[in-house]
């Protein structure tokens, strides 16, 4: 941790200023590598983080209680997690915001990521014991942790999961972009798409290795402990009718025949659509209880950007690495 002392990052989970004595004595001994800042990152079960999200981890695993009813979106960040958020939010409450043409649904006033929050990166980040008694049923939570580190909190519960991912090569492209907008240039000296491709590579980066963490969804969703759906970003963008519909399915909140004559399917597909979000004040404006500005959330989006940016080489080399991961698991990336 020496390395990050004059460093100010402004999110609070890519800190090291709280942590308990138990999680200092468990972070000693755990794998360390340092970040693109020089700022120290450990191995907590098969995945890279900062110690903040290492004490809200164990926050999570010693404190949360899931209800039978509750919905937990997980996904690698940059894989479409805000727009998960808003399509699972707008589903399963749609009775309750039926009239959302009269710009009434929270979707409108408010960022799909205050609306259902992360657990590691905001909850329990922020709070040992956060409040969750409160929250409408049913409760959706978020989280980046790979399933490892949920199943133990979960195992005794019918609680759903909803896993998306998307294509390695626009995730690292999404990310750097995203880099860009949320960590200030004063803390690092550079951010070449180069270094975050070696960072791939080597599989240390916060929430990586990428590809451990697509395979440990795409195990559990084969076994029937807790129902797991696995979503691709790539069929959302390709068949968003067929796709929400399953979500919904998968959620217990089918659209009736009804709903599907009266078009209720494209509205929230409209309502959660990149450029109907990306458009509203809401979401040009303001920081989210992550503490991430809103805007950041949101770009172009889409299938393929990637050519724009990785050479031919690079693209083989990451194509190569979740390959390998993925080999006789019976999941292909096209
Ligand atoms: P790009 O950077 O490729 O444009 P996450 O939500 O997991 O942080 O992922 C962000 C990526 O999803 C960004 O991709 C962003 O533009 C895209 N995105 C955000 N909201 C979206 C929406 N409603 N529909 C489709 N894509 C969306």
């Amino acid at each position: 941790m020496e390395a990050s002392k004059n460093l100010q990052t402004p999110l609070n989970f890519m800190k090291d200023d709280n942590v308990s004595q138990e999680c200092k004595n468990l972070i000693s001994s755990l794998p360390s590598e340092k970040d693109f800042m020089g700022k120290s990152l450990f191995s907590y079960q098969g995945s890279w983080y900062y110690p903040n999200t290492v004490q809200a981890i164990l926050n999570f695993q010693k404190h949360f209680r899931p209800r039978d009813t509750d919905i937990i979106l997980a996904s690698f960040p940059k894989s479409g997690t805000t727009w998960l958020k808003a399509l699972a939010f707008a589903v399963v409450h749609r009775n309750k915001y039926a009239a959302y043409t009269l710009d009434s649904h929270p979707l409108l006033s408010n960022n799909p990521h205050n609306l259902v929050r992360f657990l590691e990166i905001d909850l329990y980040d922020k709070n040992q014991l956060p409040d969750l008694e409160e929250l409408p049923l049913p409760r959706l939570f978020a989280t980046h942790m790979p399933f490892q580190t949920l199943n133990e909190t979960l195992r005794d519960s019918p609680c759903k999961v909803v896993y998306v991912c998307r294509n390695i090569k626009d995730v690292l492209v999404s990310r750097w972009h995203f880099r860009s907008k949320v960590v200030s240039k004063e803390l690092y000296s550079n951010n070449s798409l180069e270094d975050m491709f070696d960072e791939f590579i080597k599989g240390a980066y916060l929430f990586g290795p990428f590809q451990d963490q697509v395979l440990s969804y795409w195990k559990a969703s084969l076994v029937n402990v807790n129902p797991v759906l696995f979503m691709t970003y790539e069929e959302m963008i390709e068949k968003p009718e067929a796709q929400v519909m399953r979500l919904a399915d998968f959620l217990g909140y089918s659209f009736t025949e009804e709903e599907k004559q009266s078009g209720m399917v494209e509205k929230i597909l409209e309502l959660c659509s990149l450029s109907n979000l990306s458009n509203l004040v809401a979401n040009k404006t303001g920081t989210s209880t992550c503490g991430i500005h809103h805007h950041a959330f949101f770009r172009k989006g889409g299938v393929g950007g990637w050519k724009d940016y990785l050479t031919h080489d690079m693209a083989k080399k990451l194509d190569e690495i979740v390959e390998n991961k993925l080999q006789g698991s019976g999941l292909k990336f096209e």
